[in-house]
């Protein structure tokens, strides 16, 4: 992923911290699961469903994602406004 030998990228240990502490921060706040069709049956996620290209990634697909408690989504959402009344470069 990250490439090999001397031009292996410089920022992979940056890469993957932030990765990893985004990852928790998401799972901290909030539960994520399948989706349910009117049946009550999960709508299954597909493994292998990429745009094509150079910069390739998933496309979009249905998921439950549910707040762990009231006080954590409490604290996303202050959180969030925060970060756009802090943001100098938002238009
Ligand atoms: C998940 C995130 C990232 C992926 C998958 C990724 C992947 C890659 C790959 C495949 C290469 C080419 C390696 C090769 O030629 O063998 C590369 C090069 C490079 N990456 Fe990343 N990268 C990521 C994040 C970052 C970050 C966060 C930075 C900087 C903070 C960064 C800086 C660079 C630089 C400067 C090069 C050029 C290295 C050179 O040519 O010597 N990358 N990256």
């Amino acid at each position: 992923m990250f490439g090999f030998g001397r031009r292996i990228c410089p920022g992979m240990n940056i890469a993957e911290r932030s990765l990893f502490i985004l990852t928790a921060r998401i799972l901290w706040g909030t539960q994520m699961g399948h989706q349910k069709d009117a049946q009550g049956n999960e709508i299954p996620i597909p493994s292998y469903d990429y745009t094509a290209g150079f910069n390739t990634q998933p496309k979009p697909f249905n998921f439950e994602l549910k707040p762990r408690t009231e006080k954590r989504w409490e604290t996303i959402k202050d959180a969030y406004v925060a970060s756009r009344k802090a943001d100098t470069l938002r238009l």
